[in-house]
Parts: structure tokens; sequence; C-alpha cells
């Protein structure tokens, strides 16, 4: 399977926003009641903001086979806001390569450690990635009370041309 990444475009936000939904509401049942799962969606019910908030950070787009299947998005250099995978294609390194792009994105611009407010969802696939648990916290959202647990990760320094290693 080939996985190819491109940046966002405004156009993907219709898309991007219906794999959100759907990766929140099949992927996250398991941790997070229904009431705090359509909590977490609402929060990308306004397509436009949601639209606007991706452009505004770096936000990078996995395709297979010309179908749209995951995004990521970083914000200031420092903070993974959004991964979301499609429930169809799960465990198939669709996470994992829109965020080796995003490390190494991120360290070629000066980044020295990402952190993310990872669902309980998504802690295996940080740790199994290196990122290291930070804190647990909620937040409230809609009435709900979402956990989510603060990790964060030290990047290595881009390796200098020539640099034998
Ligand atoms: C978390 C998520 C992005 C992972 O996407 P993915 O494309 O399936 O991840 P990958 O295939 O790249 O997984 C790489 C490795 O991470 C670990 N991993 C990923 N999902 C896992 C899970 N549900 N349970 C345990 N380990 C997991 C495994 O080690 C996996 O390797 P393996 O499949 O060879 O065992 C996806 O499940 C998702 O969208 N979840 C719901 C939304 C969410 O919680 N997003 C995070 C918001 S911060």
């Amino acid at each position: 399977m080939t996985i190819s990444l491109r940046p966002y475009l405004a156009s993907d936000a219709p898309i991007l926003a219906a794999i959100y939904a759907a990766a929140i509401d099949e992927l996250t049942a398991e941790d997070y009641t229904d009431e705090q799962r359509y909590a977490w969606i609402a929060l990308a019910e306004d397509e436009q903001t949601f639209g606007q908030r991706l452009a505004s950070s770096l936000t990078l787009v996995a395709l297979v086979e010309g179908e749209t299947v995951g995004f990521v998005s970083l914000r200031d250099n420092q903070l993974i806001e959004h991964l979301y995978v499609s429930p169809n294609i799960i465990r198939e390194g669709v996470a994992t390569a829109l965020c080796d792009a995003l490390e190494k994105l991120a360290t070629a611009r000066g980044a020295q450690k990402l952190t993310v407010d990872s669902s309980d969802t998504a802690e295996p696939f940080f740790k199994e990635r290196g990122y290291v648990l930070q804190s647990r916290n909620t937040r409230i959202v809609d009435e709900q009370w979402l956990a989510y647990m603060t990790m964060s990760k030290d990047l290595s320094p881009p390796v200098a041309p020539g640099t034998v290693q």
C-alpha cells in the first residue's frame, strides 16, 4: 500500500471534517462515552472555523490510491493539534507516515520537542513513537469532561550534510 502525503488545501475541509467525526465516533468508543464523543465531534461542527484552524497550522493530508485517509496538524512548530485516520484503514501505517513527515519538518524548522494532548485512544500510538507522558488532564467541552494525556518527545537535531554517524 502506498501512502502519499501533501500539504492541506482549503478544499480538503469537508472530507477532513468527515474523517475527524468518523474516527472519533468509531475508534474511541472504548475510552469515551457517547456524550463525550458527541461533544468532541461538535468541536469541528463549524466547517469554516475547522478549515481555518487547519490552514493556520502546518497540516499534512494522507492519501491512498487518491483517496483522502487521514491528517495531522502542528501548531506553532510544537503542538500536535489533530491526528485522525479513517476507521476503515487503521493499523496500516497512515498515522505513522503522517507523524514521520511532521517530525522531520518540525526538526528542519528548528523544533527540539513536540507535545501532544493525546486522547486515551491514541496514547499507545504516541508511546510507541517515543512520546513520554507528562501529565493526565481533563478539559470541559459542552458540559462533558474529556480526559487526555499531555505527552512530549525530544527531537533529534537534523544531521548536517556530510556528517558521519
Ligand atoms: C490513533 C490513530 C491516529 C492511529 O492511526 P493508525 O493509522 O491506525 O496508526 P498506525 O497504523 O500508524 O499505528 C502505528 C503503531 O501505533 C500503535 N497503535 C496504533 N493504534 C493503536 C491502538 N489502537 N492500540 C494499540 N496500539 C496502537 C501500534 O504499535 C501500531 O503498530 P502496529 O499496527 O504494527 O501494531 C487512529 O487510531 C485514530 O484516528 N484514532 C481516533 C482519533 C484519535 O484519538 N486521535 C488522536 C487525537 S490526539
